[in-house]
């Protein structure tokens, strides 16, 4: 029997806008207990997310935001920010949101909203950054975690996992091999956060007290 009190625990909000998988590895992850957090709502502004059904088959509610009912950025947020502040959530989640936000919404959720980007930030901000990354002739890639600001893909680093690009990598190619390990580093800084080890002061990030630096921490991938 289950005897955890769902209560006492952290409460997360995600939004996704496809996939998902990433909003999987959370899910997972916190259904074995290694995230002591309680998932309330995931929101997608994309009705035909497949990430829906992940949260269907978890149990999890949801909701669809859709961007194409509302006229303007600020009313769209607004709605949205309605929806996560109901569930007073200590965190919010971005896994694979395809929307820009207004200043009034990354203010609001300061310190308190992530995101992964599958570059190794600053580099590579916007999207395409796997076709951008081989074009460009790095010899590595990767994927972010960051505190949101509202500068796109500008916020403080938490953590980077960095693959190597192979010589004649195609982008799907490179792509999978950076999603694997933001399947990894997303829950790391997860967990980090809701066992109040991680948190952001000002734009430094700080885990365990001690300031990281401006990257983050370096996951390096064994593939
Ligand atoms: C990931 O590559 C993520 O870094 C980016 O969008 C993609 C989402 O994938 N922001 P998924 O929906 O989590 O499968």
């Amino acid at each position: 029997m289950d005897t955890s009190n769902n209560q006492d625990k952290p409460k997360i909000v995600v939004l996704i806008s496809g996939g998902g998988s990433n909003l999987q590895a959370i899910i997972d992850q916190v259904g074995a207990g290694t995230i002591d957090a309680s998932i309330n709502l995931i929101i997608s502004n994309n009705p035909d997310a497949k990430g829906l059904q992940r949260a269907a088959t978890a149990g999890i509610e949801t909701a669809v935001i859709d961007h194409r009912d509302y006229d303007s950025r600020e009313s769209f947020d607004r709605e949205l920010m309605r929806h996560i502040d109901a569930e007073q959530p200590q965190l919010v989640i971005l896994a694979g949101f395809m929307r820009i936000f207004t200043p009034h919404f990354t203010n609001h959720y300061a310190g308190r909203m992530l995101n992964i980007h599958p570059s190794l930030l600053p580099k590579f901000k916007g999207t395409n950054t796997h076709a951008r990354a081989i074009e460009a002739g790095v010899a590595q890639h990767g994927a972010s975690v960051h505190f949101v600001t509202s500068e796109l893909d500008g916020g403080p680093l938490v953590i980077q996992a960095i693959v190597d690009v192979k010589k004649d990598d195609n982008p799907d190619q490179l792509a999978s091999r950076v999603l694997q390990q933001e399947h990894i580093i997303y829950p790391i800084a997860v967990k980090w956060f809701c066992e109040g080890r991680l948190s952001l002061d000002g734009s430094l990030v700080r885990l365990d007290r001690k300031t990281l630096p401006a990257e983050g921490i370096a996951y390096q991938a064994s593939l």
